[in-house]
């Protein structure tokens, strides 16, 4: 039998984002972001579905948060809609917009659920992208006007703030690949976005130091960290390029080093760095978010963009696609806790060790509701005792992995695929918005009150 056992103040959590699962787009005075507009492209989203409904949050997140009591989860992981809260971009407060979060995190306080809100989760002001959006260094300070907002208005009741969600995705998926908003492909203006985003997060948290506010402060990467397909150099070096300019562009300015020699040498590639510039993104943070779901193999490639592509895998897949590899989420802990260990920040303050916090891990099938009013998620809790136990053994290495944070907690909209991949350990049926938990739920449920053995 598989007993795992975890600290007693290991933060379990459940983690969404404003989009994905708020709905309720045109009411209390929000605005439009490039998430609104995106699924109006023909082709850009399945079906063209979008979030106008989502999981319904915006009305039911007191239901949500009393299933989240019943489950014994600790904390909830959700962003905050810039477009809810400047619904200009910049300027004038939304008090609507500050209402909804205070109620929302009133209402996990009320069962001592923490709450640990995202500043960014990529649904930027569309007034802010027909100027550019991240393109467009300007973006800056209507982001920082963005966060100071949040720390004035909810400062008093968020327990974590993050401060940008996967700025892999925001810069490549958004500006290189073109399958998320804005749906740009174009090299140059990845690069200046990588800059741009990670200057945001500096932003952020240089802003946050000047308040009193003590909740600590940090950021959520995905990081691609592929193995080589062979033992030969080659593949290696596809496999340290591939980390370089999809993961290390992001971590090293942060973690005080320069941009990745093999990104700027052996790629030749350029970011937009301005005087001062790398000193405002090294701002000292608190915690590293690390969300995980599958890990690749590479092989050099001359033709590649990048030098390197990804090599077919053996092992059963998702139905995102996503190769299911538990043993790479302990590469991974393992490499971004050398990574930052003795950390020197830009204000000369280091850390030896950084904790480390899962921000997101979870699993996509076809859910169905079946005759007993029950989701037998066989294969979720499978790939979830999995990853379980990978945490619980680094855990025992002493690798500071301080909590896991499961995405997510109901069914939503998953970007381009719309409503056809469920990640919820709660059903959300997309018509009726009714919520069943799933086996994985009490699974969860089972884990977090310490009998997780099977
Ligand atoms: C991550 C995103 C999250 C969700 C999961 C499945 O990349 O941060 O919003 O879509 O993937």
């Amino acid at each position: 039998m598989e007993k795992l056992i975890f600290p007693e103040d290991f933060v379990w959590g459940t983690a969404t984002a404003s989009y994905q699962v708020e709905g309720a787009t045109r009411e209390g005075g929000r605005s439009e972001s490039i998430w609104d507009t995106f699924p109006r492209k023909p082709g850009a989203v399945y079906a063209g579905e979008n979030g106008d409904i989502g999981s319904d949050q915006y009305h039911r997140y007191a239901e949500d948060a009393a299933l989240m009591a019943k489950l014994g989860l600790k904390s909830y992981r959700f962003s905050i809609a810039w477009t809810r809260i400047l619904p200009g971009g910049s300027g004038k407060i939304n008090p609507e917009g500050v209402a909804y979060y205070r109620r929302l995190c009133e209402e996990l306080h009320k069962y001592d659920i923490t709450a640990c809100a995202t500043l960014y989760h990529w649904d930027l002001p569309q007034v802010l992208q027909d100027k550019g959006g991240w393109t467009n260094r300007s973006v800056l300070s209507a982001f920082e006007e963005y966060v100071k907002a949040c720390y004035e208005t909810l400062g008093d009741l968020v327990d974590t703030w993050i401060t940008i969600n996967e700025p892999y995705c925001i810069a490549y998926l958004g500006h290189l690949y073109g399958n998320h908003a804005p749906g740009m492909r174009d090299l140059e203006k990845a690069l200046a976005v990588v800059h741009h985003v990670n200057m945001a997060h500096g932003i952020a948290v240089r802003e946050y130091r000047k308040t009193n506010l003590k909740a600590p402060i940090g950021i959520t990467w995905n990081l691609d960290t592929p193995r080589p397909a062979t033992l030969k150099p080659e593949d290696k070096k596809a496999a340290d390029i591939a980390r370089a300019i999809h993961t290390e562009v992001f971590l090293f300015p942060c973690l005080g080093k320069s941009y990745p020699e093999l990104v700027t040498k052996e790629l030749g590639l350029a970011f937009p760095i301005e005087n001062g510039d790398m000193e405002t993104i090294a701002q000292p943070i608190d915690f590293i978010g690390v969300n995980y779901y599958f890990e690749n193999a590479v092989t050099f490639d001359e033709n590649a963009l990048f030098k390197f592509s990804v090599e077919p895998s053996w092992q059963e897949k998702t139905v995102m696609g996503w190769h299911i590899v538990p043993a790479g989420l302990e590469r991974q802990l393992e490499w971004i806790a050398e990574i930052s260990r003795a950390v020197k920040f830009s204000d000369g303050s280091c850390k030896n060790e950084l904790p480390i916090y899962i921000t997101e891990n979870g699993f996509a099938r076809e859910d169905i509701v079946t005759s007993d009013d029950r989701v037998h998620d066989k294969e979720r809790i499978e790939y979830l005792q999995k990853h379980f136990t990978v945490c619980a053994d680094a855990i025992k290495k002493g690798i500071p992995l301080k909590g896991y944070y499961l995405w997510s907690l109901v069914d939503n909209f998953e970007w381009a695929f719309g409503y056809t991949r469920r990640f919820g350990i709660i059903h959300v049926d997309f018509v009726t918005l009714k919520r069943t938990l799933k086996d994985s739920a009490f699974f969860m449920r089972d884990v977090i009150a310490g009998f997780g053995e099977w």
